[in-house]
């Protein structure tokens, strides 16, 4: 049996030990009338003791004594359980970084997904801010407070967990190659978008580059954002619990632990949201399987009927004090712009990112992902390609007008990925 999949079996086998609501397919995306019931939310889930550890985590290779250090640190706080004391929720997704982010390794995809919701009125979105939207927070420390999908939410979207491998590569990559990947003539009417951003770490305008709406340009701002939206952790950049559906009285009740809830270590000058930056930044990316000459084929494939429009074989860092980050290629496989999806996409408006946007899904690892697209809905590669639509319409039809030997070609190079 190759490693992958022993890997997959184990992590699986872990899963299937853990809480049932994690591993819960997930619904198919709905978009409502006005006036329709919402469909339910997800049932309360108690707070689940940690599932036995992942595989463990691979660092970059080439890593200083200092940077292993730092990658050890990261690896602790990605991997920590919050508890009500160390100040989780209270409203809150899960309750370390890991619970999600596991598959085949620690730091990978998983199942796992959020929900986002808000109101589409007359092609308007509206991410419902005062109900507590646009992500919905499933758990709670006390039912009492547990968050519902308001009863105007017409748009409703799961998003599964993606991979964090070689995310620090992902992250050294220059916002000038992504702008002037984005000012270039492509073929096919694609035409992607950078996603500009305020990054929160840093104040300044950036282009993001992670998360399914490229809603994030750094680690450290992902990190933040995670801590606080999916687990109840203040913390330096987002000091303000999430109320419940908004409701501030029910808040003042809830929540009993002084925010900033993660403090900075004086001696470090780091909190966990700088460990877990660290965690990830340090990541090695997806060990590429050894080429068949199928796969080989495939490549080709994937290349002439222009997939590559989109999924950019590699791009290439800038420099970087990381010496294991600088200068290097990354063949991630996406141009990490915006494009209009149609169909494929999940209607939420997000920063810059409109409601048919989609940022192109980095292909590197794409062969040990569980599920794939942004909601998670199929575990076939094959599907997965057959529901691109918008810019991605005639690389889509090109794909399924390949005799079936071709297309098996292509697939064997994905999952060589
Ligand atoms: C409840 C499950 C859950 C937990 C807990 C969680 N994540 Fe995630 N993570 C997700 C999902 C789902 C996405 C995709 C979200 C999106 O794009 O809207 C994601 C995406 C990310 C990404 C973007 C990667 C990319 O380029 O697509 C980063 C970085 C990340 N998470 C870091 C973290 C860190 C750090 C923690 C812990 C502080 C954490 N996550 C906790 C579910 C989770
Ligand atoms: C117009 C840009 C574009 C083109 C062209 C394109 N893709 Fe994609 N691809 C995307 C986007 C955006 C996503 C993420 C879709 C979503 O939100 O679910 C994606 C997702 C995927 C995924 C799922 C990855 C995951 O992590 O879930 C696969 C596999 C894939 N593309 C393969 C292909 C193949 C093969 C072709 C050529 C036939 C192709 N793509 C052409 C933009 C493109």
């Amino acid at each position: 049996m190759n490693t992958r999949l022993t890997l997959s079996l184990a992590t699986l086998l872990v899963s299937l030990g853990s809480n049932a609501f994690a591993q819960m397919p997930p619904p198919p995306r709905t978009s409502l009338p006005p006036g329709t019931p919402p469909p339910a939310a997800p049932s309360p889930a108690p707070v689940a003791p940690q599932a036995a550890a992942p595989s463990p985590a691979v660092p970059l290779a080439g890593l200083t004594l200092a940077e292993s250090a730092s990658f050890r640190a990261g690896t602790a706080a990605f991997r920590q359980v919050e508890t009500v004391d160390s100040g989780l929720g209270p409203i809150f997704n899960d309750v370390s970084c890991a619970a999600c982010h596991n598959t085949p390794a620690l730091g990978g995809a998983s199942r796992r997904f959020v929900t986002r919701f808000g109101n589409t009125t007359n092609g308007v979105f509206d991410p419902l801010t005062s109900r507590g939207g646009s992500l919905l927070q499933a758990r709670a420390i006390d039912p009492a407070f547990r968050e519902v999908l308001p009863r105007n939410a017409n748009t409703v979207a799961q998003r599964v967990t993606t991979p964090l491998f070689g995310a620090g590569l992902i992250e050294a990559i220059p916002d000038a190659t992504l702008i002037a990947a984005a000012a270039r003539q492509t073929t096919d009417g694609v035409h992607g978008r950078v996603s500009l951003l305020n990054d929160v770490t840093t104040g300044t305008q950036r282009v993001g580059r992670f998360g399914w709406k490229a809603q994030q340009a750094t680690l450290l701002a992902f990190a933040a954002d995670a801590y606080v939206n999916e687990m109840g952790i203040t913390n330096r950049f987002f000091s303000e619990e999430n109320a419940p559906n908004g409701n501030t009285a029910l808040l003042a009740q809830a929540d009993q632990i002084q925010d900033p809830e993660d403090e900075v270590d004086p001696k470090t000058g780091k909190g966990d949201v700088d460990r877990a930056a660290d965690f990830m930044r340090l990541l090695a990316p997806p060990a590429r399987v050894a080429s068949s000459p199928t796969a080989i084929a495939g490549e080709r494939l994937f290349a002439s009927i222009n997939c590559t429009t989109c999924h950019t074989p590699s791009l290439t860092t800038g420099p970087s004090p990381v010496a294991s980050l600088s200068r290097k290629t990354v063949p991630l496989y996406s141009d990490l712009l915006l494009h209009d999806m149609g169909a494929l996409s999940d209607g939420i408006v997000q920063g810059t990112a409109g409601a048919r946007d989609m940022r192109t899904a980095p292909l590197w690892g794409v062969g040990s992902r569980p599920v794939y697209l942004h909601d998670g809905r199929t575990s076939s590669l094959d599907e997965a390609i057959r529901a691109h639509a918008g810019e991605a319409t005639a690389a889509r039809t090109r794909y399924t007008q390949l005799p079936a030997a071709s297309q098996q070609q292509l697939l064997a190079f994905l999952r060589s990925l």
